[in-house]
């Protein structure tokens, strides 16, 4: 299933109430909703406890965009939440939960919610069901919404509840530091980690792997963007890198070179929880494709 998202800041939840009904979208009621969201890099996963509605598991893909932005998911009914939640925890931990009020109305196939998210504050969404393989026409009526609704840009969200309620920097530090202590460096005992953010929302994470050839070796930068690759995604939207000898790692210029390949100037770059720059102060005036191609 694929829908193409947008989501926005709300200051004033009853004007946008007042408005989609004038649409004439149908209102649908409002749900109570609890999102446990799990560990896994892949996709995002997350248990949906409601009320009304059946409680379910929805794991999907969706790139960071402020903009309209296409979600892939899977949604799965789920007879006994509790037990897998339990079991999905011991397997994989929780990430963070997310608790809120969702009143949802329906206007043309496009889904509008009115969220009041705990410890976040009133947020709008739409969510515009694809149909058959064209966007377009899903694009098209969240636009037509976006208008009407009168949703400023300068509050549009790129981040998931989920994203802006765990501190994302913490969560990135913790996983290069995690992933650190398997560094293979029986050479120079400097012990690196690595965390890549992808677009997807996923955490792909290696260390440095030393060789007895010295120049063989490889900076854990490099590692995780081959485990990145692999899992499928090509796009950075946050880095993280530690060292254990070191209060602050600062990467290597090759590692700043290959890093820019799939971020960009505006990246953060996590170094530790007080520290966090960008590539593009880390690598000022950089080659890229655009240079190779002017
Ligand atoms: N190293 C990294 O993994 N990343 C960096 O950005 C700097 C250096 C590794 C390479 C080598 O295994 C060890 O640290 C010492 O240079």
């Amino acid at each position: 299933m694929r829908n193409v998202e947008l989501k926005s800041r709300d200051p004033d939840p009853a004007r946008t109430l007042e408005l989609a009904r004038r649409l004439g979208a149908s209102d649908e009621g409002e749900i109570t909703q609890r999102d446990t969201y799990f560990g896994g890099s892949r996709a995002r996963v997350k248990l949906r406890e409601q009320t009304p509605g059946e409680d379910e598991l929805i794991s999907y893909r969706r790139s960071d965009d402020a903009q309209e932005r296409v979600s892939e998911y899977v949604r799965v009914a789920i007879p006994d939440a509790a037990a897998l939640k339990e079991a999905l925890d011991a397997a994989y931990g929780t990430k963070v939960v997310v608790s809120k009020k969702r009143h949802l109305l329906l206007w043309e196939n496009v889904r509008i919610h009115l969220d009041e998210v705990e410890g976040l504050g009133s947020y709008m969404e739409l969510e515009g069901l694809v149909e058959g393989d064209d966007d377009g026409p899903a694009r098209e009526r969240v636009e037509r919404l976006r208008r009407e609704l009168e949703i400023d840009d300068a509050n549009l969200v790129s981040s998931s509840y989920g994203d802006l309620l765990s501190d994302g920097a913490a969560e990135l530090l913790d996983a290069a530091r995690v992933v650190m202590r398997n560094a293979h460096v029986p050479y120079s005992q400097f012990r690196v980690g690595a965390a890549l953010r992808g677009a997807g929302g996923g955490i792909h994470v290696a260390t440095n792997v030393e060789n007895a050839a010295y120049p063989q070796s490889q900076c854990a930068e490099a590692c995780a963007i081959g485990v990145m690759v692999a899992a499928g995604e090509t796009k950075i939207t946050a880095i993280a890198v530690v060292a254990e000898n070191l209060d602050i790692c600062p990467p290597c210029g090759g590692c700043r070179q290959r890093l820019a390949e799939f971020a960009g100037p505006d990246t953060p770059v996590h170094l530790d929880e007080s520290t966090t720059t960008t590539l593009g102060e880390l690598l000022p005036m950089s080659f890229g494709e655009a240079e190779l191609h002017a």
